[in-house]
């Protein structure tokens, strides 16, 4: 399988099912994880709509443009959640609202005010690390990204701050980050078996994380690696 290590981070193009298998038992901390929901959300859909303004106003929010995949057909089977199980010690899983499987135990809601997107509203994660169900608030629309987590609510003004969108179902590094301060402790290993556009693997270099993740797709694999290579590159120019 192919392989790029880009500082702490090792990346494999493949399927992490057949990197699973070759894995002992509890071999990471953490997995932190956000496979296809099954969902249809693999690209070619432009999203056009109008979003409303802190003043009222209503703003065209562009959300799409992404080239037709066909990843998001069906969520894995039973198996893949056995093996993630059998090779990390716990687990935060993106979707667990879509898949064949009970997970029960916490979870972690993760509201994207979006003001009525025609993307869901939040995303639910099963979380084996407590019981609780905790909720993060973080605006997530098209060009329209919060603040910070903190101020997660608080639309983000200058846009050329704005974290880039390169994958249709990217997730937020901001939230990412959020997750690993919140769940993980430092020297941890995490694992990510789908990582898309990297945003994982990005908060995880950002705090000094060694990370391990999988990418099917060889189009998103590379893009998400010359991402990668390039927070990493000004989180160094930045020390
Ligand atoms: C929901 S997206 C992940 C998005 C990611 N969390 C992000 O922030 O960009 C799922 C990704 O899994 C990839 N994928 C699907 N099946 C896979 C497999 N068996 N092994 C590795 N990657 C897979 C898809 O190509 C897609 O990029």
């Amino acid at each position: 399988m192919h392989k790029e290590i880009i500082g702490k981070a090792t990346l494999y193009l493949g399927d992490c099912r057949e990197g699973m298998a070759g894995m002992s038992d509890k071999s990471f901390s953490l997995a932190i994880v956000d496979p296809p929901y099954g969902r249809g959300e693999d690209g070619g859909t432009d999203r056009c709509s109008k979003v409303k303004q802190k003043n009222g106003t209503r703003l065209q929010c562009l959300d799409g443009g992404y080239k037709k995949k066909d990843w998001d057909k069906e969520p894995p089977p039973p198996e893949y959640f056995t093996d993630l199980q059998r090779v990390s010690q716990h687990q935060i899983i993106w979707g667990v609202n879509y898949y064949p499987v009970a997970l029960p135990g916490g979870r972690i809601i993760w509201d994207k005010i979006n003001d009525g997107a025609d993307q869901s509203g939040a995303e639910i994660a099963y979380n084996s690390l407590n019981q609780r169900v905790d909720v993060v608030r973080y605006m997530w629309r098209g060009m329209m990204q919060g603040v910070s987590v903190r101020r997660g609510t608080v639309q983000q003004g200058n846009k050329a701050l704005n974290e880039k969108r390169i994958h249709p179902t990217q997730k937020p590094v901001k939230l990412y980050g959020w997750l690993l301060d919140t769940y993980a402790t430092p020297g941890q290993t995490i694992i990510d078996t789908h990582f898309g556009s990297g945003s994982l693997v990005i908060a995880a270099l950002e705090r000094g994380f060694h990370a391990t993740a999988y990418e099917i797709d060889p189009e998103y694999f590379e893009a998400a690696c010359i991402r990668i290579e390039q927070s990493l590159q000004q989180l160094q120019l930045a020390l």
